[in-house]
């Protein structure tokens, strides 16, 4: 469970238990995604679900530990305008973030906080917006994007549920890949397809799906 001003070592499992069986699974996810096309390599992918608690911001944090770990410079960013938790997951202050970048015009450096694991880097929610859809669809956004895809080899954006609210739909097409998690034993299947329809109507690239909870012959995993 995810512990508020608690150290990512508590957190993350990939910091905790690097030699445990969920710590593989993500590397091997790591090394999917790295390689999973390599004529048009992901530089920025968006992580989304159908509903909350099913483990969106844990995997996309454990993630971007072990793609740090393989010694890529990764930005992670808190798009879930609704319910931020990198902040938490991460242990840092969340003062100013991403919507802090947004609405100021000043173009000074992109408010990220180093998380403590060499090359991986945080951009926290910042404080939230009435209207977290319209600041994600922004131009200013889109200009957003493209500098973090030139300060990080990879980018990964978390997001609140694509079924519910319109916000991973908005920021899909923006990005060169979506993962899709889901819960085993929770996703319904009905939402599942339906958030895959949600995300395809928008062109986005989905790259993958996550079955976050599956239980394995050793334990907890994908
Ligand atoms: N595989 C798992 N096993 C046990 N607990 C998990 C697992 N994945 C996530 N959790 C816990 O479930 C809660 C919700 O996870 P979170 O990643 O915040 O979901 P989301 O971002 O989709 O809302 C957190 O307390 C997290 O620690
Ligand atoms: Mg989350």
């Amino acid at each position: 469970m995810t512990t508020p001003g608690a150290s990512p070592e508590a957190n993350l499992i990939t910091l905790r238990d690097p030699g445990s069986a969920v710590a593989e699974a993500y590397r091997t996810l790591r090394t999917n995604i790295l390689f999973s096309s390599l004529d048009r390599p992901l530089h920025t992918l968006l992580v989304t679900s159908t509903a909350p608690d099913e483990g969106k911001s844990t995997t996309l944090a454990n993630l971007a530990v072990t793609m740090a770990q393989a010694e890529q410079r990764v930005l992670v960013v808190d798009c879930d305008l609704r319910r931020p938790s990198l902040h938490t997951l991460f242990g840092l202050p969340n003062e100013r973030g991403l919507t802090s970048a947004i609405l100021e015009q000043a173009e000074g450096p992109l408010p990220v906080q180093g998380s403590g694991v060499p090359g991986l880097s945080v951009l926290t929610s910042g404080p939230l917006p009435p209207r977290p859809a319209d600041l994600l669809g922004s131009r200013r956004m889109g200009a957003l994007i493209e500098r973090m895809r030139s300060e990080a080899d990879i980018v990964l954006f978390d997001t609140p549920p694509a079924v519910a609210v319109t916000d991973a739909a908005v920021l899909a097409p923006r990005v060169d890949g979506v993962l899709l998690v889901l819960q085993a034993g929770h996703t319904r299947r009905d939402r599942a397809r339906e958030a895959r329809q949600l995300l395809e109507k928008v062109k986005a690239n989905i790259v993958g799906v996550v079955l976050n909870g599956a239980k394995l012959e050793r334990g907890y995993s994908y």
